[in-house]
């Protein structure tokens, strides 16, 4: 069977309301199908624009199989490209760093920081060094996010600009650094990762860390979580000048609610783990900003730090999840803040998610597995996710009739 039309049966197979069938979630084929039709055609966070603040400054990420390299340019402009040399195919750049030039270590062919190869030597004299050109990926930025894009054809950017930069901007991520990253290699499939990233119905038993300060604003049976208690959030927010409310787009979902009462963020003690706060939020007493994209990731932003959490597939049944924590550039760590304070949270939250969707494929993996039914009431944006993901299969087969 060829990859649309099995896509195709396992769609015609899948029950609404319901976990995904098996195949999706362990058959080597859709992983690499999801590469395609999912992973090369979305836009995929990459990273901060404050991480690559001048001229040659670079940092990459490998999407799929494809080696990325982001950077900003001569015209301060950020530019991203395929890190795939144009000469023999080996990777130019690696990790985060700057360069004048780029300059591939296999036989140095060289780039401008526009993609232009500039130097191929011992090549012959009439050798047309304007036919190779890094070849470009899509680059959208707002309120200081880089997000990349594969596709020729990228999903609409602009309705997510317009709902995100008024609500993000004054969390001041244009003036953030990361303090940390840890990166976890999950035997999963991602799908089942982002599945479990979308839901808190396992929070109140896998969570204890987290559910000090985690209000779970996915599910409306939490209790204390009353109109009078939300309304009074809103009006705090309000009275520092931020957005509050939710959006749900056609791939990105994005929010402001409130964490636990007394608590400002995620702490254990729910007091700030940063001296200075990120951005313009008053006392930094404003709940979390929330916003999540399709297909890999999802954001908080509380007064004094932000969390990144991004989950991308590298194999049938493994996917590599990066944690990022954000600080203001100017805190200082052991000074501002203390790093395993500032991480023991989201550190312990991962871990403890990693485990969970480890034991989700072992039992997925089994002969006597059969998709069941999500709660309507804890589970709506796992719905969500799955739906997305089912209506992108299906867009991407279609256009293979
Ligand atoms: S593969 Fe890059 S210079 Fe040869
Ligand atoms: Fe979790």
């Amino acid at each position: 069977m060829t990859g649309p039309e099995k896509m195709r049966a396992l769609l015609a197979e899948r029950q609404g309301g319901h976990s995904l069938p098996q195949a999706f979630y362990v058959d080597p084929a859709v992983h690499e199908f999801d590469l395609q039709a999912i992973f090369h055609r979305q836009w995929i966070q990459a990273g901060l624009e404050s991480e690559i603040p001048n001229p040659g400054d670079y940092l990459t990420m490998t999407i799929g199989a494809s080696p990325i390299v982001i950077l900003r340019n001569q015209h301060g402009g950020i530019a991203g490209f395929f890190n795939t040399c144009r000469h023999r195919g080996a990777q130019i750049c690696a990790g985060q760093g700057h360069a004048r030039r780029l300059v591939c270590p296999y036989h140095q062919w060289t780039y401008d920081l526009g993609g232009k190869l500039l130097k191929a030597g011992r090549m012959q004299d009439d050798f047309d060094v304007s036919a190779y050109q890094l070849r470009p990926v899509r680059i959208e930025t707002v309120a200081g996010l880089i997000f990349v894009c594969l596709s020729d054809d990228p999903p609409e950017f602009g309705s997510f600009r317009a709902e995100l930069e008024p609500m993000l901007e004054p969390h001041g991520l244009r003036n953030a650094k990361v303090a940390y990253t840890a990166t976890l290699v999950e035997r999963a499939d991602w799908k089942l990762v982002m599945e479990n990233a979308r839901e808190c119905y396992h929070c109140r038993t896998a969570h204890p860390q987290l559910m000090r300060s985690f209000s779970d604003f996915t599910a409306p049976d939490v209790s204390g979580r009353t109109q009078a208690w939300l309304a009074d959030f809103d009006a705090r927010c309000k009275s520092r000048g931020l957005k509050s409310g939710s959006v749900v787009g056609p791939w990105y979902e994005l929010g402001r609610y409130p964490l636990t009462e007394g608590v400002v963020s995620y702490t254990m003690d729910g007091k700030p783990a940063v001296a200075k706060t990120l951005g313009q939020v008053g006392d930094g007493n404003v709940g979390a900003m929330w916003w999540a994209v399709q297909p890999s990731g999802f954001n908080h932003v509380v007064g004094d730090y932000g969390f990144f959490f991004q989950a991308l597939p590298t194999g049938p049944r493994e996917t590599t999840v990066t944690g990022k924590w954000i600080v203001h550039q100017d805190a200082v760590e052991g000074v501002d803040y203390d790093l395993g304070r500032l991480t023991e949270v989201w550190n312990a939250t991962n871990d403890q998610d990693r485990a969970l969707a480890e034991n989700n494929q072992r039992g997925v993996n089994s002969i006597a597995y059969v998709p069941g039914p999500y709660s309507p009431i804890a589970e709506q944006l796992v719905l969500r996710f799955t739906d997305w993901y089912c209506a992108a299969v299906e867009t991407f087969v279609a256009r293979r009739k």
